[in-house]
């Protein structure tokens, strides 16, 4: 019996690539174990997003060598966004890995295992959208589903369409196949994944595949990320307004709330249409969530542009965010911009933006006690062992104490009795 173990670094699109890689070496007869120490392949599914995730793959890295030395035996493997980049590069650094396997080439790692081939693959993938891969999916009552790969919208910080290269849409039938087998499996959830969800293009359009997916009957809920605020049709807003399996949350990164960086990061919308397409989401949905991402610090990002952020927060009212300092990326345009701010200011700036979005994090879940909450019921909550968590259409965690009456992939009503930052709690009603 062969072995394998998955370090999983980045965004849920690699959560879900982790997923394909256990596919594979599940079929080809390996198992999973829980170290490192006792695997016979070792795969690092590394996130380049900004350089502290770098940094920490490659510490870990680092530390791995001395397991090499002792078991020259052991397969590692190097796949994700930093192989994509790094290539060869990876190899040279660090001669104890063997293999070097970026995300549009998962399905090599078939060849890897079952014959001594290449040790780096980081073509484009023309095909990526026709390869049907084995999933072995972590959890039971949600699914990931990629509906999309790649990114041509080239925002000026971002690496991501240099590592997972051009847009390309899933044939509809494909992903409704995907779906159907999921449902009668017993999944309750999907979230339709990709770098722009809400550009995809397959022989319907996003709205239209939404449609598709809110027929299948055994499926309770449907989610999506991320959406691009450019992409944000009124057609796309109705089909979350009248769709019933179509979860009231989207997450719509702003980044900032200055048009003038808005323009150098190249998002292609002012914040004017930004707070258009909020006030219509709104309107037409009163019970929606929305979630954002901010980067504090952009280059030339002045107190005023800053101050614009803080004004559009208090006005958006987020849910909750994502809020980062600018990290430079090599090769984005961003990195070599004039007017790069020194590390004290994006401190400061991410400070102020991440203590007022607590407090109102923090009222919001506060607006919710006593209301009455629809809960998919997702497994038990792993802090305490003594609840089952879920959560509630708008994409917030809920705890409820153990009942005998339910179980994992049930929705139930829960009246909602007291509220954190990141969760909530309530009693089956
Ligand atoms: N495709 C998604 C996810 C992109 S990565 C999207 O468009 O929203 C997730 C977030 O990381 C981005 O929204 C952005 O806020 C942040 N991010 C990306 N590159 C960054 C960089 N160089 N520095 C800081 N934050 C960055
Ligand atoms: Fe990056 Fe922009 Fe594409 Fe998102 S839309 S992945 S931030 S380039
Ligand atoms: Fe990271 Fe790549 Fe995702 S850079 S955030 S793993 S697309």
């Amino acid at each position: 019996m062969k072995h394998y173990y998955i370090e999983t670094f980045g965004c849920q699109m690699n959560v879900h690539d982790s997923e394909k890689m256990a596919g594979i070496l599940k079929s080809e007869g390996y198992t999973a174990v829980g170290s490192a120490e006792d695997a016979d392949i070792l795969i690092f599914n590394t996130c380049s997003i900004r350089q502290k995730a770098e940094q920490k793959f490659f510490s870990e890295l680092g530390r791995i060598k001395s397991l090499k030395k002792r078991r020259p035996d052991l397969k590692i493997a190097v796949a994700g966004c930093i192989a994509q980049q790094e290539g060869i590069k990876i190899i040279e650094r660090a001669p104890h890995v063997d293999y070097v396997v970026g995300p549009q080439n998962i399905s090599a790692l078939k060849d890897i295992i079952t014959s001594q081939s290449d040790s780096v693959f980081t073509d484009d993938n023309l095909a990526i959208t026709e390869i049907e891969l084995p999933i072995e999916r972590r959890d039971n009552v949600r699914a990931w589903v990629n509906i999309m790969y790649g990114c041509n919208n080239f925002c000026s910080y971002c690496i991501v369409p240099y590592t997972r290269g051009r847009e390309r849409s899933r044939a509809s039938q494909s992903i409704i196949n995907e779906i159907k087998d999921l449902a009668e499996k017993g999944y309750k959830e999907v979230t339709l994944l990709g770098q722009n969800v809400n550009s995809y293009k397959g022989n319907v359009d996003f709205p239209g595949l939404l449609k598709e997916i809110n027929k299948i009957e055994e499926i309770k809920r449907i989610r999506f990320v991320t959406s691009h605020p450019k992409d944000l049709s009124d057609e796309l807003i109705y089909a979350i307004r009248d769709l019933d399996k179509v979860c009231e949350h989207i997450h719509l990164p702003l980044q900032s709330g200055s048009s003038k960086v808005l323009a150098l990061m190249n998002r292609k919308y002012t914040y004017a249409d930004y707070i258009k397409k909020i006030e219509q989401l709104k309107r037409e949905i009163p019970e929606i969530a929305i979630t954002s991402d901010i980067i504090a610090g952009f280059p030339q990002e002045t107190d005023e542009d800053h101050n614009d952020t803080i004004k559009a927060l208090k006005e958006v009212e987020f849910d909750s965010i994502f809020a980062f300092k600018f990290s430079p990326r090599p090769g984005t345009k961003a990195s070599t911009m004039d007017g790069q701010l020194p590390d004290d200011i994006k401190s400061n700036r991410l400070s102020e933006i991440l203590e007022l979005q607590n407090k109102i994090t923090e009222r919001k879940n506060n607006g919710l006690k006593g209301t009455i909450q629809e809960v998919l019921i997702e497994g038990v909550d792993e802090k305490t062992s003594n609840k089952f968590s879920g959560r509630t259409r708008t994409n917030k965690v809920v705890n409820v104490l153990f009942d005998s009456t339910i179980k994992p992939g049930d929705t139930i009503k829960v009246k909602i009795t007291t509220a954190r930052r990141h969760s909530l709690e309530g009693e089956i009603v």
